[in-house]
């Protein structure tokens, strides 16, 4: 069984896949599975395709829908990077309402003259409210974590839970863990962006679409919020304007950057290929139209 994968994802279990080979996604009539990260596939360039194995558990790039008139099936890596993303939100959290890297570029550029007992001060983390867009697994993980920080906590959740804008309004640090789907893209748009409170943390570990990019950019410009962004709507581009600013900490999409989550996101895309290959039903298959 032919597989093409777009680079050697990491971990010993991608040596398991014997017939692999590494390469772009250009067209090719005996390629059977590829492997990819949210890129997007056009099935007409592999008419042997008969499984799309995502390495990640965000697949809005990839057209599920498309691939699954014909007949080509989609797995992803759920799961496995819960709580590695939990924890890098709460590294942006604490980054960004402890005011971390600033601290770091004051004491790096020589700008720390003796005791700051009255200035360079930030906003207290314990006893504040956390509201989290999008309680599934992720999101899960992350108010697991709040009850260490004595965190009150709001959520949105597919049914129930506190309206998006009451959320917003209510809440000292907002966290979004939705996924990308057509009802989430720009979910955070200039009205809802204006509805967070003066001082408020954003912190964005999802999709960048889900957030009004030059909405977030003309807030953060104007310093009446602060944001931890990891997630961009042009990655790799980050907007310009945000290179400059103290009140917003940026990181290159690191959500499931660890070695041990990377190794098991290979090691579960290694499995539904595996179970591919042995006629066994795939282990985390994405059901178009969910
Ligand atoms: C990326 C992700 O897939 O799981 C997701 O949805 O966005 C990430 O895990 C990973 O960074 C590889 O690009």
């Amino acid at each position: 069984m032919k597989i093409l994968a777009t680079r050697r994802y990491p971990g010993p279990a991608f040596d398991e896949l014997e017939t692999v080979e590494v390469g772009p996604l250009e067209p090719r009539d005996d390629v059977e599975v590829l492997v990819v990260a949210n890129e997007p596939v056009d099935a007409s360039l592999f008419p042997s395709l008969r499984l799309v194995a995502n390495f990640g558990v965000g697949y809005d790039r990839i057209g599920v829908e498309g691939l699954a008139h014909r007949g080509v099936a989609v797995t992803n890596t759920p799961g496995v990077l819960d709580a590695a993303t939990a924890d890098l939100t709460w590294a942006l959290i604490l980054a960004v309402r402890r005011r971390i890297v600033e601290g770091d570029q004051r004491v790096r550029e020589g700008e720390w003259h003796g005791s700051w007992a009255d200035g360079f001060l930030a906003e207290e983390l314990t006893g504040s409210t956390l509201g989290i867009i999008g309680l599934g697994r992720i999101g899960s993980a992350v108010a697991r974590r709040a009850e260490g920080f004595e965190l009150r906590v709001l959520s949105t959740r597919r049914s129930g839970g506190t309206p998006l804008d009451d959320l917003l309004a209510a809440s000292d640090i907002v966290t979004v863990h939705a996924p990308l789907t057509p009802e989430t893209h720009g979910l955070l748009d200039a009205r809802r962006l204006s509805l967070l409170r003066d001082g408020a943390c954003l912190v964005n570990t999802a999709r960048g679409e889900i957030i009004d990019e030059d909405a977030l950019v003309a807030e953060l410009v104007s310093g009446r919020i602060r944001a931890g962004l990891d997630v961009f709507a042009h990655e790799p581009h980050v907007p310009e304007a945000l290179l400059s600013l103290p009140n917003v900490v940026l990181t290159p999409h690191l959500g499931s950057g660890t070695r041990q989550t990377r190794e098991a996101m290979t090691r579960l895309v290694v499995d539904n290929i595996l179970a591919l290959q042995t006629g066994n039903p795939l282990v985390t298959e994405v059901k178009a139209g969910v």
